[in-house]
């Protein structure tokens, strides 16, 4: 058996292989998109469907690699009673052109080898059935097996390679920042603490095993910021954990963060540049290399969220100051439930106002209040209010996906905030500023997910950590 990773250029070069030899195991992707007919293929996956007529019968197969299945066409001698909805087969025949409009190529069965039965009246997914998305998070380790996981997944793949090549297309070096780290770099909201399996030996000799406490990282932004003092341009995107007790479906304890930092930039414009580009660039590419899983989502969740889509990677993000927008909300006809007020953290209920005021699309706000934002935030030594230079990026459906900043490069600004940051100042320090970007709040805004815990394949939450 050959196995074909060039697909369909490999059935080609072995159409000149000794017979026995010729059998080419094609992914269903690969099946479907073959340009002709073809004797000996072998597909392999999980079967979606069963259809047993008097004269025929019909499989639908599936193997993660395109949201279509592929139809097998058997004879009905060919059944047999493990050849049920979730098992997986292999199946060797002939690819040849389907006669139905829907489907391009179809695989006529010459063996069928069932590799791994099922039972179906104990597995949680059922044949041709759309179950919630509600009911299959309670089987994290089935749900990849849904169509709306497998798209999901399939997009979040595409996402993540579209926005490592946004940062290498435009020269940003990919740092692995830690996981493990003694920093509380956002200083707000609790952290995970790190002991080994063996506390009691650890309280007995009252040490930590890295001598300091240790933290899951909440950001990688403060040693993104070190490497920004040699490369200029760094980029991270690796998870990162906050003790959040929420159960919100905007929150989880582990999240994707994207995040860049960028040295010798002394505009908050060149940062907000920069996360505009990235996020049209990245849903650019993933509305065009994933366009039928995309249109699952818009179909069933969001509709008309493609044309909102389409219209916001043409237009410049709208951007006002956080004054402005505590006007606006100050103005506004709806009573909040947190009264506006300037100095005061904007809720969602307001930031959903804000997005909705200035017509449903991204928005920017900048430079908040000095007392509301981290140590590292960049002082506008404005007044008499006293802002820093600081964005948040606020989207249609979601809230806060973005939030960055000028970092505060000028030592006596730092010293009466943080002592351990300030060697970095001390030796070439320059302006810099930066951003993050949640990666779940991401694929939830462009698809229309309603909750975060179903953007991300083993969600962690509060009270929650399947699998
Ligand atoms: O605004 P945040 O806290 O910014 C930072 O951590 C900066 N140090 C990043 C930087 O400048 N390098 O988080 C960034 C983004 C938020 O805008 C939000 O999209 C997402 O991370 N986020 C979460 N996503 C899911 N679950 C949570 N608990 C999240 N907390 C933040
Ligand atoms: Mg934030």
């Amino acid at each position: 058996m050959l196995r074909a990773r060039g697909g369909w250029r490999a059935l080609r070069r072995c159409a000149s292989l000794p017979r026995a030899r010729r059998a080419v195991r094609l992914r269903v992707r690969e099946a479907l998109g073959a340009p002709e007919p073809a004797d000996e293929v072998q597909v392999q996956g999980w079967v979606r469907s069963v259809r047993s007529q008097k004269e025929v019968l019909f499989l639908h197969i599936n193997d993660g690699s395109s949201l279509e299945n592929l139809q097998v066409v058997a004879d009905p001698s060919l059944e047999n009673r493990d050849l049920t909805f979730g098992s997986a087969v292999e199946v060797q025949g002939k690819l040849v052109k389907s006669p139905h409009k829907m489907q391009n190529m179809e695989l006529k069965a010459e063996t069928i080898r069932v590799v791994g039965p099922c039972d179906i009246w104990s597995f949680p997914l059922k044949m041709k059935k759309r179950h919630p998305l509600e009911y299959v998070r309670q089987f994290p380790h089935l749900r990849c097996r849904n169509n709306t996981l497998g798209s999901l997944l399939r997009i979040r793949s595409e996402a993540t390679a579209a926005i490592h090549s946004f940062f290498q297309d435009n020269g940003y070096v990919h740092i692995h920042t830690p996981i493990i780290t003694s920093n509380d770099c956002e200083g707000a909201g609790d952290l995970f603490q790190i002991e080994t399996s063996n506390k009691a030996r650890e309280s007995a000799e009252k040490t930590h095993f890295f001598n300091v406490p240790a933290f899951l990282t909440v950001s990688g932004q403060l040693h993104l910021e070190v490497m920004s003092g040699a490369f200029t341009h760094v980029f991270t995107f690796g998870p990162t954990f906050r003790a959040e007790n929420s159960q919100s479906r905007r929150h989880l304890a582990e999240f994707y963060m994207v995040e860049a930092e960028l040295s010798f930039t002394e505009s908050l414009q060149d940062i907000m540049q920069v996360m505009e580009d990235l996020f049209k660039t990245a849903t650019s590419t993933v509305l065009s290399k994933c366009p039928r899983d995309v249109e699952l989502f818009h179909k069933y969740m969001a509709p008309a969220q493609k044309d909102r889509l389409e219209q916001i990677l043409k237009n410049k993000f709208v951007t006002i100051s956080y004054s402005e927008a505590v006007e606006i909300l100050k103005r506004a006809s709806q009573t909040f439930t947190f009264k506006p007020e300037w100095g005061c953290d904007l809720q969602t209920e307001h930031e959903k106002y804000l997005v909705k005021h200035c017509g449903e699309v991204p928005v920017f706000v900048i430079n908040y209040p000095y007392d509301l934002k981290p140590f590292y935030m960049r002082d506008n030594e404005d007044g008499p209010q006293h802002t820093v230079a600081a964005v948040d990026l606020l989207v249609p459906g979601i809230g806060e996906l973005c939030g960055g900043s000028l970092r505060e490069e000028r030592l006596p600004f730092l010293k009466s905030r943080l002592q351990r940051y300030l060697d970095l100042r001390k030796f070439g320090s320059v302006p810099h500023g930066g951003f993050g970007m949640g990666f779940e709040r991401y694929l939830q805004y462009i698809l229309g997910v309603d909750n975060i815990k179903d953007v991300i394949p083993f969600p962690r939450f509060s009270h929650s950590c399947l699998l």
